[in-house]
C-alpha cells in the first residue's frame, strides 16, 4: 500500500508512483500552497544571473518559477531522489535552458561548497529521516551571504473535527508519526540557528478546510484509518466507523481539519555581496 506520509521517501519503489505525482498536482492547485510558495519565492528573491538550488523539486513547478526569476544568465539546479519525479519535471522544462535536473539524495549532494547564491526546500525534509544532514548539505552548497528558504509542515499541529478525543488523537498521531520527520516544522528555526544562519525570519502558515473530499486526498484519511485498523491501534470496525462519522459530519457542514507549516528564511554569514532584500 502506498501511504502519502511514508511513501514520498521512496516514490520509485512504490506500487503506483502516479499516486504521488497526482497528489503533488492537487496540492499545487490549492490557494494555500500557491500563497506560501509565492511568499517563499519572494523571500529567496533571486535576481537575474543567480544560481539557485531547489531540493526535492517534485514536478518542478517551483524550479520553473525560479528559472523565470534568474533568467537565461542564471541557473536553477532541481534535485530529487526520485527518477519518476525528475522525468515528470523534465517534460515541463522543455524550453527552460537555465534548469539542470539531477537525480541525487539531499543528504549527499554531488555539488561543490558555495556553488549557489541561494537554496530552497518545500515539504522535503519531512520525508528524510536525517533532516539535519540534508539541511547541512544545503547550507554547505550555498555561498557566504547566500540565502536559504525552507517550508515544512509540523504534523503535531494536525487536527480533525468532529470525533471522540481518543480516536482523533490516534488517527492524527499515526499520520504524523509515519512521516520520517513529522515534527520538522517546530525544529526548523533551531536548525537554522545551529547552522549559524543570520537574519532568521519565521512565518507560521495555517491550512484549513471543511471539505472532506479534499482532506481525503491531501491527508490520506481513508488509507490512514485502515492503517490504524491493521496496526491494531483501533479495531477495524472503529476505523470504518470513524470514516462514516466524518462523512456524516461533512454532510452536516461539521467537518473541519487543519495543520500549520513553517516558512523559515536565513542567510549565511559572510563578507560577499549580501542577497538583495525583498
Ligand atoms: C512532498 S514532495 C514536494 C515536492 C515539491 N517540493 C513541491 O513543493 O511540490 C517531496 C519531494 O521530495 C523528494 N525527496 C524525498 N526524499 C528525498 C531525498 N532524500 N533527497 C531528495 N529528494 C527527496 C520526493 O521524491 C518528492 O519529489
Amino acid at each position: 500500500m502506498d501511504y502519502l506520509s511514508s511513501g514520498f521517501s521512496r516514490v520509485d519503489s512504490s506500487e503506483d508512483p502516479a499516486v504521488f505525482l497526482s497528489c503533488l498536482q492537487t496540492l499545487c492547485s490549492l490557494p494555500y500552497f500557491q500563497s506560501y510558495k509565492k511568499k517563499s519565492l519572494q523571500l529567496l528573491n533571486p535576481g537575474p544571473g543567480s544560481r539557485i538550488l531547489e531540493i526535492g523539486s517534485g514536478l518542478g513547478q517551483d524550479a520553473a518559477s525560479l528559472a523565470r526569476m534568474v533568467g537565461r544568465s542564471g541557473m536553477v539546479a532541481a534535485i530529487d531522489s526520485s527518477r519518476k519525479m525528475i522525468e515528470a519535471a523534465g517534460k515541463g522544462f522543455k524550453n527552460a535552458e537555465s534548469i539542470r535536473c539531477c537525480l541525487a539524495d539531499a543528504c549527499n549532494l554531488p555539488l561543490c561548497d558555495g556553488a549557489f547564491d541561494g537554496a530552497r526546500a518545500d515539504r522535503v525534509l519531512q520525508h528524510i529521516p536525517d533532516p539535519e544532514r540534508a539541511f547541512s548539505e544545503m547550507v554547505r552548497t550555498v555561498r557566504d551571504s547566500g540565502r536559504l528558504v525552507v517550508y515544512e509542515p509540523d504534523w503535531g499541529t494536525f487536527i480533525i473535527s468532529p470525533g471522540k478525543k481518543e480516536i482523533c488523537r490516534t488517527m492524527t498521531q499515526l499520520f504524523g508519526d509515519t512521516f520520517p520527520s513529522g515534527w520538522i516544522g517546530r525544529q526548523l528555526p533551531g536548525l537554522f540557528r545551529e547552522e549559524g544562519l543570520k537574519n532568521i525570519r519565521i512565518r507560521a502558515e495555517t491550512f484549513h478546510t471543511g471539505d472532506l473530499h479534499l482532506a481525503i486526498r491531501v491527508f490520506d484519511l481513508v488509507n490512514n484509518a485502515h492503517r490504524a485498523g491493521q496496526m491494531g491501534l483501533v479495531s477495524p470496525g472503529q476505523a470504518e466507523g470513524r470514516l462514516d462519522e466524518l462523512r456524516r459530519a461533512h454532510e452536516r457542514g461539521r467537518f473541519f481539519c487543519s495543520y500549520t507549516g513553517f516558512l523559515v528564511c536565513g542567510e549565511k554569514p559572510g563578507r560577499q555581496t549580501p542577497f538583495p532584500q525583498e
